[in-house]
């Protein structure tokens, strides 16, 4: 492994050991829950906005899931933290998976993509923001609601 991909493993064990934005929103603006169903696995995601009523002011999850599922939510809530729902429903998921570093597999990709997948939901259930276009993909392979 080279010394590059040793450093994204820790910096991913220390979001998934230490992770930011873990807890619950009362009251939230915005909520989905999001379930991998290869394991199981849950998260739900609450979303806070702004007095603007569009800025994302603060993102919380819940739930349970692999190091991976757990720590790129925790790195998703502090990526969004003061972007435009919209911005946030369009962001790309290269934006995260850069984020994440390593290269996954197909399995873990789901992993990966769960919580922001979820906070897409959200923010469409809240908000109108389209969903993205591998939606039909993914929400076939995520179980959403
Ligand atoms: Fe369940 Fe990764 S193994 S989300």
């Amino acid at each position: 492994m080279s010394e590059f991909d040793q450093l994204y493993r820790e910096v991913i064990l220390d979001h998934y050991k230490n992770p930011r934005g873990h807890g619950l929103i009362e009251d939230a603006d915005a909520e989905a829950e999001g379930e991998n169903p290869l394991c199981g696995d849950e998260v739900t995601i609450y979303v806070a906005f702004r007095d603007d009523g569009d800025t994302i002011d603060e993102v919380k999850f819940s739930g349970r899931g692999c190091a991976i599922s757990q720590a790129a939510t925790s790195m998703l809530t502090e990526m969004v933290k003061g972007r435009s729902a919209m911005q946030v429903a369009t962001l790309p998921r290269e934006e995260l998976l850069d984020e994440i570093g390593i290269p996954l597999t197909p399995v873990r990709l789901k992993c990966a993509l769960l919580g922001l997948s979820t906070l897409k939901l959200a923010l469409h259930k809240a908000k109108g923001t389209p969903l993205p276009d591998e939606w039909s993909g993914m929400a076939d392979e995520l179980d959403l609601k």
